[in-house]
């Protein structure tokens, strides 16, 4: 059974690639430092497999635990998540957000080559495109500057991971630049851990829904937009775990010295208040909302072209916006017992 190393694997993103990898026949190995997840990620996995999952708690940027984990094991490939991922955290601490992130994946492809395992899939983000000018987003359009220091670094690990495969590094390397990861496992099992007050908009709509968050603020209504709040691609966190695995199967025929890159959305946007009122119909309660400003650093609009991805990966959505909202909401609603 091949095996793959989860970086992050206990994180939202990672745990259920750890899912899809195993149904998909792989063997996921996860190393996570359980700085953004919890120990719990790991008894929800052993109760949706029915199998426990090798997990190494540590860094990434720890040299010598990567080089036991090469050396234990026979992987064939690896899916890198583990990386800090907050975007207004990373305006505060932005040399933190440096030093993890990209470190990280230097250390890793280091050992990567050291031990001669050539794929890597790698997590990327649609942050990199900025305030696209056309829409829906397509790879080739150009990236902008980033809105913060965390899609920096994203930007950057993309031109490394480019720049050491035009160096002849024996790498097969896809990058998924993701859209917006909304919802859980259906069987509430996993799902999304915010530590603290949530920044993203799922988790406070659904902590909302619960009572734990007293309203929600609409952060602005008056952008050009259907009803003047933001628009998003949002992509429930299964399909894009099956995005992970497609692209490790994808890499295994490939030559030696491989890269791209592809989008991972559903193709279709919606805007905040569109989600606001999905949700109300999937709780069946309404939510208590107020709009307030602005959010700075916030986009207006973004969506993702999907041909790439679809016809070179052979990847297709299965969920749209309800599905993730009413797994989003049952998962909260687990936590609550
Ligand atoms: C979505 C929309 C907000 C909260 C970021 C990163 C991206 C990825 C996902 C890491 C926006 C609005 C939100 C709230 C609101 N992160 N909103 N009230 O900013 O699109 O993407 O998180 O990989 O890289 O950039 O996601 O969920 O924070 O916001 O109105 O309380 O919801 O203004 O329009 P975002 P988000």
């Amino acid at each position: 059974m091949q095996q793959i190393l989860i970086t992050g694997g206990a994180g939202y993103i990672g745990s259920h690639t750890a899912v899809a990898l195993v149904n998909a026949g792989f063997e996921p190995i996860i190393i996570d430092n359980f700085s953004n997840s919890n120990k719990k990620v790991l008894d929800g996995l052993e109760k949706i497999l029915n199998q426990s999952i090798k997990c190494y708690e540590g860094d990434c940027n720890d040299r010598e635990l990567m080089r036991q984990i090469f050396s234990e094991n026979n992987l064939s490939g690896v899916i890198h998540f583990a990386a800090s991922k907050a975007v207004g955290e990373s305006t505060q601490i932005p040399l933190k957000y440096y030093s993890n992130n990209i470190n990280s994946l230097i250390i890793l492809l280091e050992t990567m080559k050291e031990f001669k395992v050539k794929d890597i899939v790698f997590s990327s983000s649609c942050t990199v495109y900025g305030q696209p000018d056309e829409l829906p987003v397509k790879e080739s359009t150009p990236r902008k500057d980033a809105e913060s220091p965390y899609g920096n670094t994203k930007k950057i690990c993309e031109d490394i991971l480019i720049d050491h495969v035009k160096s002849g590094a024996k790498a097969r390397v896809v990058a998924l630049r993701y859209f917006n990861p909304i919802g859980a496992h259906p069987s509430s099992l996993i799902g999304e851990l915010p530590l603290g007050v949530p920044a993203n908009l799922i988790p406070f709509v659904t902590q909302t829904g619960a009572g734990i968050r007293e309203k929600i603020t609409v952060f602005g209504d008056d952008y050009d937009t259907l009803d003047g709040t933001c628009v998003r691609d949002y992509i429930h966190v299964m399909d894009l775990a099956d995005a992970h695995v497609k692209s490790i199967q994808f890499l295994a025929d490939k030559q030696d010295s491989f890269f791209d890159l592809f989008n991972v959305g559903t193709g279709n946007g919606n805007t905040v208040m569109e989600v606001i009122k999905a949700f109300e119909k999937v709780s069946g309660a309404p939510l208590n909302y107020e709009i307030g400003p602005r959010r700075s650093g916030d986009i207006e609009k973004v969506w993702a072209n999907t041909d790439k991805v679809s016809k070179v990966l052979g990847w297709i959505p299965q969920y749209n916006l309800e599905d993730a909202l009413k797994d989003a909401w049952n998962w909260q609603v687990s936590l609550e017992k």
